[in-house]
């Protein structure tokens, strides 16, 4: 459409007027069948630019006069920070990156490296308080540890920032409780980023669900398998006196199942677990795990997570209901179908998170925008947040027991 559009507005039958209205006598004819023309596609234009303006693409952001750009600083350079969040702040034009913080000599200078960033100052962690201090601050990205979280967040809004934070934004229910409780007491937008709520595939099932297309649901099947397998040295120090696979990882799959369920709270939860790795054996930390959810609508909910899977980055969802079934099956690399003598052929699935939710984590930064604007509020809740970390609390607690934990 957009290509359509162009083509029309350089036409060579607008820019051929100027030059007949030169002429007079037999030309008048030709300029007055030539307007009719012109005006029919300048409607035409008109329709087609409307709608190609009304709905810009991420890459392609619209800044009207009445737009401000925000100036914001960001906690983290590290993993996720600079594969994804960094180059997306850099490259929206309503964010105005002001400063980076992180603790780690390393983690600057690759960041620095990858995003060509010699001219924005870096700092470390114990000058945050001037830097929080500046008035012309107005947000605050969180992408440092987990158990950062809290502490930045609070620090941050107690000083009339707003906050997108990775996920989860706290490491227990009270951390979480205090950001939200803060954020509400300040009127200032806390965002947490659990980025598969802003992905099409998994909005599409919500809808279904939603909309009661699937009628009363009875089974959600929600599958979650790393890729690649985290470092020995994040395993071995994330969440040791618990179980960072489900605090670390399937917190993103109890969010979805949170989300899905529109927030009914289930009765009860079972956790089953194995170390097939013998170093996470060592540490204590399983590598699989299957949680089993039951509703008092009789829902029955399961997550299968896993560490690790050869095949690429694998996220999956089923919603089974008395009316129909709805799944979000992975996207592939590219969706080519090789068929052949022997079989058929697909591509391979995405190789980790910042390739698979690329446009996801550009959509949460532009709902964040929107918040700073005051046009929306954030999708995910207070309520939600809280009851995705109680959930993980009790699954933990199960995990620990073998035995059924209740809600
Ligand atoms: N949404 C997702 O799919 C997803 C994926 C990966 C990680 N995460 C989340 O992102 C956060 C960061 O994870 P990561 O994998 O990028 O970790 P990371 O360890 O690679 O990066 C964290 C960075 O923070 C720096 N840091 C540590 N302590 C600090 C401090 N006190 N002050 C300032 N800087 C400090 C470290 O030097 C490091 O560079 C975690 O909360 C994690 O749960 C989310």
């Amino acid at each position: 459409m957009a290509h359509l559009a162009k083509r029309i507005v350089f036409s060579p039958v607008r820019s051929f007027l100027p030059a007949a209205r030169c002429h007079t006598g037999r030309v008048d004819v030709k300029r007055d069948l030539l307007s009719k023309e012109v005006s029919k596609y300048s409607i035409l234009r008109r329709l087609l630019c409307s709608s190609v303006e009304t709905q810009p693409t991420s890459t392609e952001k619209k800044v009207t006069s009445g737009q401000r750009q925000y100036n914001v600083g960001v906690f983290g350079a590290g993993r996720i920070a600079s594969t994804v969040h960094i180059k997306n702040i850099l490259k929206n034009r309503r964010l105005n990156l002001k400063w980076i913080v992180d603790d780690s000599a390393e983690a600057v200078s690759s960041c620095k490296e990858l995003h060509y960033l010699h001219q924005i100052p870096f700092h470390e962690s114990g000058e945050r308080e001037s830097l929080l201090n500046d008035e012309s601050l107005d947000a605050v990205f969180v992408f440092t540890p987990t158990d950062t979280h809290a502490d930045y967040i609070c620090e941050s809004l107690s000083r009339g920032k707003a906050v997108m934070t990775e996920k989860p934004c706290g490491e227990t229910y009270s951390e979480i409780k205090r950001c939200y409780d803060l954020a509400e007491h300040v009127n200032k937008p806390l965002l947490t980023g659990f980025q598969r709520r802003f992905d099409t595939t998994f909005q599409e099932v919500f809808q279904a669900s939603r909309s009661k297309a699937l009628g009363n649901l009875r089974f959600l099947r929600v599958t979650g398998r790393d890729s690649p397998k985290p470092s020995y040295e994040f395993l071995k120090n994330t969440d040791v006196s618990g179980c960072s696979l489900i605090s670390d990882m399937a917190v993103h799959d109890i969010d979805t199942t949170v989300w899905l369920t529109s927030a009914e709270r289930p009765v009860s939860i079972y956790t089953m677990s194995h170390m097939h790795d013998p170093i996470m054996k060592e540490v204590g930390q399983p590598d699989s795990a299957v949680m089993a959810l039951k509703y008092g609508s009789g829902l029955l909910v399961i997550i299968d997570s896993d560490r690790e899977s050869p095949y690429g980055y694998d996220m999956r969802i089923e919603m089974f209901g008395t009316e129909g079934m709805a799944m979000a099956e992975n996207p592939r690399v590219s969706a080519s179908l090789v068929d052949i003598q022997q079989g058929g052929k697909l591509n391979k699935l995405y190789h980790s998170f910042p390739q698979r939710f690329e446009a996801a984590f550009e959509k949460e930064i532009d709902h964040f925008i929107d918040c700073l604007d005051g046009k929306d509020t954030p999708l995910i809740k207070k309520e939600e947040c809280l009851l995705t970390m109680e959930i993980v609390e009790k699954g933990v607690e199960s995990f620990k027991t073998g035995k059924v934990a209740y809600l």
